[in-house]
């Protein structure tokens, strides 16, 4: 199953719902929520979240980067954002934040930055629906895509190869037709593209040709 979600950071800002209706033939639109202390950037939070949520025309997938999700993952989930990610990093009782997070029905994820090993959420991994593989440092569109997280992303598919699990493995930062076979190849298999998307002259038709080209090199 390979899923596209366009990121709206770097889409007009004064108009998400209609950024929305550009890529309405994505499989969910990625939204990230930054806090100005997690990360060196601030965006919008869970009014506008909700809002878009309310506007039904693409499920939403949060993106959390922020301090204390305990505090504020579990209400984008009851908004009725699709899946919610929040950074391990920032979390201190991440089984609980999951706990919540599924009990208002949403997937529940974590995000790893570039530098955080995958033993940090290895106890998590039966908890879990999806991990996000940062492939860049989170806070910025438009960064070049880090090549040296596809090992990262190759052992974490093996891992749960071998654990029989079936948790998503999702990319973000950089991804683009250049790239994108060969993180699917790795095993990921939900890809988030901001200014690959945005940037083209033809939104919808970069998700289409980006489904395309991770369709014809997943792994498993
Ligand atoms: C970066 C964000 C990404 C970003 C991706 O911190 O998490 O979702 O919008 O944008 P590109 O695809 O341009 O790297
Ligand atoms: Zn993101």
């Amino acid at each position: 199953m390979v899923l596209i979600a366009p990121s709206i950071l770097n889409s007009d800002a004064s108009n998400l719902a209609g950024e929305l209706e550009r890529i309405s033939n994505a499989d969910l639109a990625h939204v990230d929520v930054m806090d100005n202390h997690f990360v060196p950037n601030l965006t919008w939070g869970l009014p506008v979240v909700e809002a878009l949520v309310k506007r039904k025309i693409l499920p939403l997938d949060a993106h959390l980067m922020i301090e204390n999700p305990e505090r504020w993952a579990p209400a984008y989930a009851e908004v009725g954002c699709q899946s919610v990610t929040f950074h391990i990093e920032a979390a201190n009782d991440p089984l609980r934040v999951i706990k919540e997070i599924k009990s208002h029905g949403a997937r529940a994820a974590v995000a790893l930055k570039p530098g955080t090993g995958i033993e940090a959420i290895e106890d998590l991994l039966p908890s879990l629906d999806m991990v996000l593989v940062m492939t860049v440092e989170p806070g910025f569109g438009g960064q070049a895509f880090m090549s040296e997280m596809i090992p990262k992303v190759r052992t974490l598919r093996s891992l749960l190869n071998k654990e029989n699990l079936e948790v998503a493995i999702q990319v973000d930062g950089g991804i683009s037709a250049k790239n994108i076979e060969l993180v699917a190849e790795a095993g990921a298999n939900i890809f988030v593209a901001g200014s690959a998307v945005f940037r083209s002259d033809s939104p919808s038709a970069q998700v289409s040709s980006l489904r395309d080209l991770a369709q014809g090199a997943t792994c498993c």
